[in-house]
């Protein structure tokens, strides 16, 4: 999603401004520009496509200044253009914008009536034209930001560059993120802690309809209806040294081989290393009277919780359901009072959970939120907080911040079975030493990645892969046909096994490579069959199983993968790694950019 910077420094701000804009690359955007305030006046580069382009124009024709503003769009209201790109200037006011001005066409209908000459199709410039005609009415910068934000609805962050204003940046956020950056003498403004993460670590987040003023002096923020407050100062736990792919030739491959160490992380998060013992983050802690779960999220996230939610049936004994972070945020659900929803989001930030996890508020429901940033939105606004330790996550594709997911949910099962008396302590500690296992598992099934190669070769050719499952393994088959079509672009759809007979087994021909999911676990014979009516109708079938599983039905196989063998609980965190391993050397096969897919983003902030 847009990616947002700002800078009042002592040294030229727009090679500060591209350094930060690469930072926030991993958003996914598809132009970009910057502008300064030089010698009184706004000045401004944009490009279509990515930062090289506008590095070009950079390069061609130099922007000078120390103050300044700059963005990656990810088009929403018009084609991504150079017109289109950020920074939206009227007269002598700049912006660049994340999120949407939901009431734009009125504010654009009025402004026009009232003789705006308009230069996008884009939401943001009204933000320009109204503050310019303010300023032009005689009020201040900051006058004028405090009578235009309440007439602005929607979700949105934004960022103003004043001309004739060498040392003032005006900056405002609803629901969509921006932290601010204190330095020497300096200020900074970033959709991210990341952006800013080489010029300050010194972060102040804006609260959700606050808006600031941003001086090289200091900064003074205010809420929506303009009173002055203030907002802790913290040391942002994101280093420039996180920052790299290391000597790996994409972010998520880095990101595919970081997991030993993510999934031990967050482990530890949970369980207690010395004792066994898990842990409950509140809202949970209240064990016995957690009456359900309702696990809301997005896309990948998603799938975690629809794992989650055999282990919590399973093993904790609790109702629980997966929502749609996107549908739920609108539905009336009927949820018992007692009931816990937990958020689950890798960035914080994804603007549905967010709505999902309000709306679950406004039902009477307690919320946890499981994140991997814990600076977010969705970790401000919840009632409790269980972090993922995946550190940083770049590729736009998820990948570690998945099975930390997964192993903080099953940490979590295991700990509420435990407590409400579900499980005992012999079953509690089995499964707390099977995922104590798991790290070891994943860098066995790492090591042998060459192995991989041909059958991405297979899928990168194809036109259609299904990927199927059951039980716990359904999600996963969800999880491996969402990596493969975002990021080679080749159709893959994820079916329950059991549902292949309904409907997809239609599809199924020699050309279409199957992907089964099959640890031998108490579903296995049923998969056993599917197996046996795609190979009937001449589906090549890829089988990942584990050795038992191999035994029986890896003469079938066209590709047979053998895992190592792990509990069938744990198996979905072990079986996710060679889906998502499929998926990126598919894309190294084809050439497609498996950091950066065409259309998508990192962080989702608009509905
Ligand atoms: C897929 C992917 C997305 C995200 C989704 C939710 O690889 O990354 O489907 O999982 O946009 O994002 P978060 O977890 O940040 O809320």
């Amino acid at each position: 999603m847009c990616g947002i910077v700002g800078v009042l420094s002592a040294q030229p701000a727009a090679p500060l401004m591209m350094d930060a804009l690469r930072r926030l690359e991993y958003r996914g955007y598809d132009s970009a520009g910057l502008a300064t305030v030089t010698g009184g006046t706004l000045a401004r580069r944009r490009a279509a496509g990515k930062l090289a382009a506008l590095q070009e124009v950079l390069e061609r024709d130099p922007l000078a200044g120390m103050s300044g503003i700059g963005h990656t769009r990810w088009a929403t209201h018009g084609p991504p253009t150079v017109e289109n790109a950020h920074p939206h200037v009227a007269g002598r006011v700049a912006v660049v914008h994340n999120g949407i001005i939901e009431n734009h066409a009125a504010l654009r209908a009025e402004l026009v009536a009232a003789g705006a000459t308009f230069e996008s199709t884009t939401d943001t410039e009204v933000v320009a034209h109204l503050l310019d005609r303010e300023i032009a009415d005689g009020v201040s910068p900051e006058q004028a930001m405090a009578r235009v934000m309440p007439r602005l609805t929607g979700a949105f962050a934004f960022v103003v560059l004043v001309a004739g204003q060498e040392d003032l940046l005006l900056a405002a956020r609803r629901a969509s993120p921006l932290a601010i950056g204190l330095g020497d003498g300096a200020a900074f403004v970033g959709s991210d802690a990341v952006a800013l993460a080489p010029l300050t670590r010194r972060i102040v987040y804006l609260e959700d309809g606050d808006w600031a003023v941003l001086r090289r002096s200091g900064v003074q923020v205010f809420t929506g209806d303009g009173t002055q407050v203030i907002r802790r100062e913290q040391v942002s736990t994101v280093s420039a040294a996180m920052i790299g792919k290391g000597n790996y030739r994409h972010f998520m491959e880095k990101e595919i081989h970081d997991q030993p160490e993510a999934i031990a992380h967050t482990l530890h998060a949970v369980i207690d290393p010395g004792t066994g013992s898990a842990t409950l983050p509140p809202p949970l802690d209240d064990a016995l009277g957690v009456a359900k779960i309702t696990i809301l999220a997005a896309g990948t996230s998603f799938y975690a919780g629809l794992t989650a939610r055999y282990w919590m049936e399973s093993i904790a004994g609790i109702a629980c359901e997966a929502e749609l972070a996107s549908e739920f945020r609108d539905r009336r659900a009927v949820l018992p009072a007692g009931g816990v929803a937990i958020a689950v989001s890798q960035s914080g930030e994804s603007l549905d959970t967010l709505m999902a996890l309000r709306n679950a508020k406004s039902l009477g429901q307690r919320v946890l939120a499981l994140v991997n940033v814990p600076e977010s939105t969705i970790a401000r606004e919840a009632d409790g907080v269980l972090l993922t330790r995946a550190g940083p996550e770049f590729g736009v594709a998820s990948t570690k911040a998945f099975t930390a997911q997964l192993t903080a949910f099953l940490g979590l099962a295991i700990a509420l079975g435990a407590a409400r008396g579900h499980i005992d302590e012999g079953e509690a500690l089995r499964l707390v030493i099977a995922l104590e296992g798991v790290p070891g598992r994943v860098a066995t099934v790492l090591e042998a990645e060459e192995r991989y190669l041909p059958i991405a070769r297979d899928l990168a050719r194809a036109r259609d892969v299904l990927y199927l499952g059951r039980g716990l393994s359904y999600p996963i088959a969800l999880e491996g046909a969402l990596k493969l079509k975002e990021i080679t672009y080749v159709h893959a759809e994820g079916y329950a096994a059991g549902e292949m007979k309904h409907g997809p087994i239609a599809l199924i021909d020699e050309h279409v490579p199957v992907i089964i999911v099959a640890p031998s676990d108490g579903w296995f014979d049923k998969t056993a069959s599917n197996m046996a009516e795609v190979r009937a109708r001449g589906g090549r079938v890829v089988l990942l199983t584990d050795a038992a599983g191999a035994e029986a039905l890896g003469e079938g196989a066209d590709h047979l993968v053998i895992l190592p063998d792990v509990a069938a609980e744990v198996a979905p965190i072990l079986y996710a790694i060679p889906v998502q391993l499929l998926a990126y050397l598919a894309a190294v096969e084809k050439g497609t950019d498996a950091d950066q897919p065409r259309n998508l983003a990192k962080s989702v902030t608009v509905e």
